[in-house]
């Protein structure tokens, strides 16, 4: 098996994720927000690159059937239901409803993923599920191409230090493993972190900026392991949970 990881969605070529299995990490905040939206019972997640399409989609829906959500400059987009923080989405927001979400990197990170054999979008709260997701799809073969969604087109530190726990799950006790250099930077990022991440916090630029914004539970939040159980899947353009795997790792 080799494992890749590339720590911007701008480096993307499309021989890195074609017939791979693909991991793209947002943890502050889309992908944390994403699982936030499923675990309170949203339908699915549909992620947009521009506002104007966001908006044009709702137009196939029934008012009731959507919420317009996602972020710029870290804000709640003018005239959209939902910002961009996790605990925005409740039962009371989300439940049986199809959210069309558009960010500023973590939707556009996912569209670099066109083309592999498997996509899931992974975050601190649901990194151990998403292992057992990964290595369940590789069981009889297959690559790994972990993108780092960054931010505003730069390396996140946050994002390295969560594929670089990727790595280390993926790979364990899998015999025969080529690595990537890219691989190799995240394992040793990722090395200081393995007693915990909330202190990425301190560290991390955009967690900086988004305590400075007024975020700091977002942060928080982003920053807690395994807070769910299910991996999210992204497939025919829509994010779902995937149904719960064995965490054998
Ligand atoms: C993004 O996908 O661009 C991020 O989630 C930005 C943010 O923190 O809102």
């Amino acid at each position: 098996m080799r494992i890749d990881v590339l720590l911007g969605e701008a480096q993307v070529a499309p021989a890195d994720v074609a017939d791979r299995i693909v991991v793209v990490i947002d943890v502050l905040r889309a992908a944390t927000t994403v699982a936030a939206a499923l675990d309170a019972g949203a339908r699915a997640v549909i992620p947009f690159e521009t506002v104007d399409e966001t908006a044009s989609r709702a137009k196939a829906y029934a008012r009731g059937e959507v919420q317009l959500a996602g972020e710029r400059r870290m804000v709640k987009i003018d005239g959209f239901d939902l910002g961009n923080s996790p605990a925005e989405y409740t039962p009371a927001s989300v439940d049986g409803r199809t959210i069309l979400y558009t960010t500023t990197n973590g939707t556009m990170a996912l569209a670099a993923s066109h083309g592999a054999r498997a996509c899931y979008f992974a975050a601190f709260v649901n990194v151990t599920a998403t292992v057992a997701s990964v290595r369940s799809a590789i069981e009889h073969g297959g690559d790994v191409t972990i993108i780092c969604a960054g931010h505003e087109r730069h390396v996140a530190l946050e994002d390295v230090v969560c594929a670089g726990r990727l790595v280390r799950g993926i790979t364990a006790g899998v015999e025969r493993v080529t690595r990537g250099d890219g691989a190799r930077v995240a394992e040793m990022t990722e090395r200081p972190f393995q007693g915990g991440v909330a202190s990425v916090a301190l560290e991390a630029g955009h967690a900086r900026s988004l305590v400075a914004a007024g975020f700091e539970r977002d942060v928080e939040m982003c920053l807690t392991l395994d807070r769910y159980d299910r991996s999210v899947r992204y497939h025919d353009r829509q994010l779902q949970l995937e149904p719960a795997t064995r965490a054998d790792h």
